[in-house]
């Protein structure tokens, strides 16, 4: 790699628009992971990208070169398709929890490494963690032992992965760089990549509770990830689902892990099950499992029916050190002692939502943090019991809400009063899945 470019004239090639090449690229991002070099003209370059962005040969070039900065996970000891699935971010978004364990049980190997929660969404690590003794800390070598085994681990991230991505991301949360295509499709890209993974599918949010609000803006990142996914040789497919409202009735750590297990049971349906089964089906085609989705939802529906799924996931608690009592006994999950509701004060249909300040409420009872240090009650949340649309008689209870201390539920509560609408009009709904890119 060529060392000797100016950053200077890097800068100002990407303020004025130009393209960056392949080595100018890759010396961007070497610069980005040296301790010693100054924010200040990466934080300028980042804005330049933002403000200029990046075609596609840029975008798969920043990509690769985030994914070579650190550690890439080789997953060829565990034999089939790698097939990993990653959601740009929602509210009671908890379909790996279902899609994991029901995928693995129809025959495809997973191997997923997840998130904790930050912000408004939540993130699976942390509701994995709510689960007694489970231990989502696991090594790349421990991993490979556990999938050959049953099939299925699901794992914190390492250290060393995409270390580029995480020295980029912190500064672009601080600098306002964060919504831009190119920026989050190489930040998701990488990590993926980095994962060892033989094949993608993407959950990209739409609406008010996600990063690209409107169906334009999410068909322009879905696309973008597709084409990457292509040029650099991994097959993709991004599903566009709806972040107009929660996507389950259960946000917090574990009533979102009691949520899955219910719909794991098959005693539970809605759209958290339907964008899971979606998701999971083609992971299952992407994987080979299956040719068809028709074939692949039948597959991922029997296994609800026969148990294998749940099956599945007591199998995956157990070799990850949880109870798996749990399944069973929700009471051995926490549940945070002080609770209120929220009641309606007049009748209608519930027509609008505000999602991300439903995901804030819900960080306000604990359930999330706001600086990454924070500590988490994963008894905490809220448990909605309406949807959008919905109609409701003045007086019903439109929402539980849980945390600590008495003071955490006020806060939540004032929050959640202001984020949901009622209105004498009936509502109709979008449907959860908006579209399919790469299928
Ligand atoms: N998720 C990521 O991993 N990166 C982004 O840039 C945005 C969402």
């Amino acid at each position: 790699m060529n060392t000797a470019f100016n950053f200077i004239d890097l800068i100002i090639k990407k303020r004025d628009n130009k393209t960056l090449t392949t080595d100018e690229i890759n010396y961007f991002v070497k610069c980005a992971v040296d301790k010693d070099f100054p924010d200040y003209q990466i934080s300028s370059m980042l804005m330049a990208m933002f403000l200029n962005g990046l075609d596609n040969r840029e975008t798969a070039d920043l990509t690769m070169a985030m994914t070579n900065s650190g550690e890439i996970l080789d997953l060829s000891p565990i034999e089939g398709i790698k097939v990993d699935k990653h959601s740009t971010g929602g509210v009671a978004d908890t379909t790996t929890l279902i899609l994991a364990p029901l995928a693995a049980s129809c025959g495809l190997p997973v191997v997923k490494m997840s998130g904790k929660g930050l912000g408004h969404t939540g993130g699976t690590i942390d509701k994995l963690d709510s689960i007694p003794g489970f231990n989502t800390e696991i090594s790349s070598s421990d991993a490979i032992r556990l999938v050959k085994k049953n099939n299925i681990v699901i794992m914190g991230q390492t250290q060393n992965l995409a270390p580029a991505d995480k020295k980029l991301y912190s500064i672009r949360d601080v600098t306002g760089t964060v919504e831009s295509i190119p920026l989050i499709a190489s930040s998701i890209l990488s990590k993926k990549i980095a994962a060892g993974c033989d094949a993608l599918v993407l959950d990209v949010k739409c609406g008010n509770g996600a990063f690209m609000k409107d169906f334009n803006s999410a068909m322009e990142l879905a696309k973008t990830m597709v084409d990457i996914g292509e040029s650099v040789k991994k097959k993709v497919i991004a599903v566009i689902t709806d972040m107009n409202e929660p996507l389950g009735k259960n946000i917090g750590n574990s009533l979102e892990v009691m949520e899955a297990i219910e719909i794991l049971k098959g005693k539970a349906e809605g759209r958290l099950k339907e964008v899971a089964l979606e998701l999971g089906a083609y992971m299952l085609i992407l994987g080979n499992i299956c040719a068809t989705k028709e074939e692949a939802r039948t597959k991922l529906e029997e296994n609800i029916k026969n148990g294998k799924g749940i099956e599945k996931l007591k199998e995956l608690i157990i070799s990850q050190n949880g109870n798996p009592e749990i399944i069973n006994n929700y009471s051995l999950l926490s549940l945070s002692s002080c609770k209120k509701e929220i009641i309606s004060e007049q009748s209608g249909y519930i027509s609008y939502m505000d999602t991300y300040n439903i995901g804030k409420a819900a960080s306000e009872t604990g359930a999330g943090r706001k600086t990454k240090d924070d500590k988490i009650d994963y008894g905490a949340g809220i448990i909605l019991k309406h949807s959008l649309g919905d109609k409701i008689e003045k007086g019903d209870v439109i929402a539980e809400i849980y945390a600590k201390t008495k003071e955490k539920t006020e806060n939540a509560a004032k929050i959640l009063n202001s984020s949901i609408k009622i209105s004498s009009e009936p509502f109709k709904t979008r449907k959860s899945i908006l579209k399919v890119i790469g299928a």
